[in-house]
């Protein structure tokens, strides 16, 4: 049987870095990728057959936890009636109905295929509904890898050591302002001087891509506030928090205490198939062609094994479920957190919801870019492979969230649990702690 470096060879002779996205090459942690076989629940088996309690989710999506047979026989049924016709279907009225349940501010909805898509043309249609060209992005959120958006952006660019990326033109950042996380003084400063340019303010309600770093107090009050009075629009990216920390993402957790104009939604919408969407004011949302002038489009948009299983997966998404995740994140992060306290490894552990990230050889708040930058990565390689060795796998960056699923029950969470000290005597070790 091949094992996961006979893999990763295979792959590398024929796929840059042997993996279709970066993160999961392993780069900041050193070692060999995972190469997942199968997964179910809360487990992912691996090509060498070996079981790993998995909280990556698949980068979120797996919020009912892997192939949910509900989710699986959906797709196959869809399957069954055609994998993608290039025409509309009933089942993404139904979809998008699903989510305006949810957030009733997203009045209307455009489905496309990935994250990325749908942060670009919220950009897009910012720009073309107002006739300006600026968008205010903070530094560390992730919103996609889009021209505009790949400056001072979160993970995967922070793990790669790269301050932007090349290929991208200086053009197309130019027309991105960037400014730090929490920082009201920057955002005010910002606008006073550039306000009548600026189409937009695109954020991470709660940011998850630099760590774990929720807003302060006030902030996206603040944000409302100021694109309001500057006649630019709010941008709430919830393509990681959507339907994953409440039945209504992060805005749900506010209470609706903010109005963004745009939302932008993916991974648990489309249950873990390639499906993304934007949604918000209908009068906005009706200046993408074809009613307005604003263009885009995908030839599989809306493909409809994703919408099967993005509907079947918010049908299952009930208050049980949500409670399920809220009360496996405290129980896990409670035993990391004492985990490490007995292991002396300084740390600062940080929620949004359900997400939770832990900051290595860092003890005071995290609220931005920079100081998410002066952990310890050192110490969580440590801590990360030897959560996997003992068949536990964690997101390959320490600048990612840990996520849970429904499917996290108690005796999965007894098996997490009891790996941890072992597991956080070898980050001490390597803080010297
Ligand atoms: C907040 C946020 N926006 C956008 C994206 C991009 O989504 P995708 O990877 O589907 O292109 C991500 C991906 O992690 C994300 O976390």
């Amino acid at each position: 049987m091949s094992g996961n470096a006979e893999a990763f060879d295979r792959a590398r002779a024929v796929i840059p870095g042997g993996v279709s996205s970066p993160v999961r090459a392993f780069g900041s942690v050193g070692g060999t990728p995972v190469f997942v076989s199968r997964a179910e629940g809360a487990r992912i088996v691996d090509v060498e057959g070996r079981e790993y309690l998995d909280l990556v989710g698949s980068w979120g999506p797996a919020l009912l936890g892997h192939a949910h047979p509900e989710v699986v026989a959906a797709v196959q049924a869809a399957a069954a009636r055609g994998l993608s016709f290039g025409a509309p279907t009933l089942a993404e009225a139904e979809l998008a109905e699903l989510v305006r349940e949810r957030v009733p501010l997203a009045r209307k909805v455009r489905f496309v295929s990935t994250g990325t898509e749908a942060c670009m043309t919220a950009v897009r249609l910012a720009r073309g509904a107002t006739g300006r060209d600026l968008v205010v992005k903070f530094s560390g959120c992730y919103h996609g890898h889009s021209d505009a958006l790949l400056a001072a952006a979160g993970s995967g660019v922070i793990t790669a050591g790269l301050p932007g990326s090349a290929g991208v033109p200086a053009a197309a950042t130019a027309q991105t302002l960037v400014v730090p996380y929490n920082d009201a003084d920057a955002l005010r400063e910002v606008f006073a001087a550039r306000g009548t340019e600026i189409a937009a303010v695109i954020t991470e309600p709660a940011a998850a891509n630099m760590g774990v770093v929720p807003p302060v107090p006030g902030f996206n009050e603040l944000l409302r506030e100021l694109t309001t009075a500057h006649g630019a629009l709010l941008v709430y990216d919830e393509v990681l928090t959507g339907f994953r920390v409440s039945r209504a993402g992060w805005w749900g957790l506010e209470g609706g205490a903010v109005t963004p104009d745009l939302f932008t939604f993916g991974k648990v919408v489309g249950g873990g198939l390639p499906l993304a969407a934007i949604g918000g004011r209908a009068d906005l949302l009706d200046l993408l062609a074809p009613v307005g002038p604003v263009y885009q489009a995908g030839t599989l948009s809306g493909n409809p094994l994703a919408t099967a299983a993005g509907i079947a997966t918010l049908r299952l998404a009930d208050d049980a479920v949500y409670a399920a995740v809220d009360a496996a994140s405290a129980t896990l992060s409670a035993a990391v957190a004492s985990a490490l306290d007995a292991a002396g490894v300084p740390h600062r552990l940080q929620r949004a919801g359900s997400l939770f990230s832990v900051f290595w050889g860092v003890t005071g708040p995290v609220l931005d870019d920079a100081s998410a930058q002066r952990q310890d990565v050192g110490a969580y390689r440590a801590f990360f492979h030897a959560m996997l060795d003992a068949g536990v796998a964690l997101p390959p960056s320490a600048y990612e969230a840990w996520f849970l699923s429904a499917a996290h029950d108690d005796a999965v969470l007894d098996r997490i649990t009891g790996a941890l000290p072992g597991a956080a005597r070898a980050a001490a070790a390597v803080l010297g702690a």
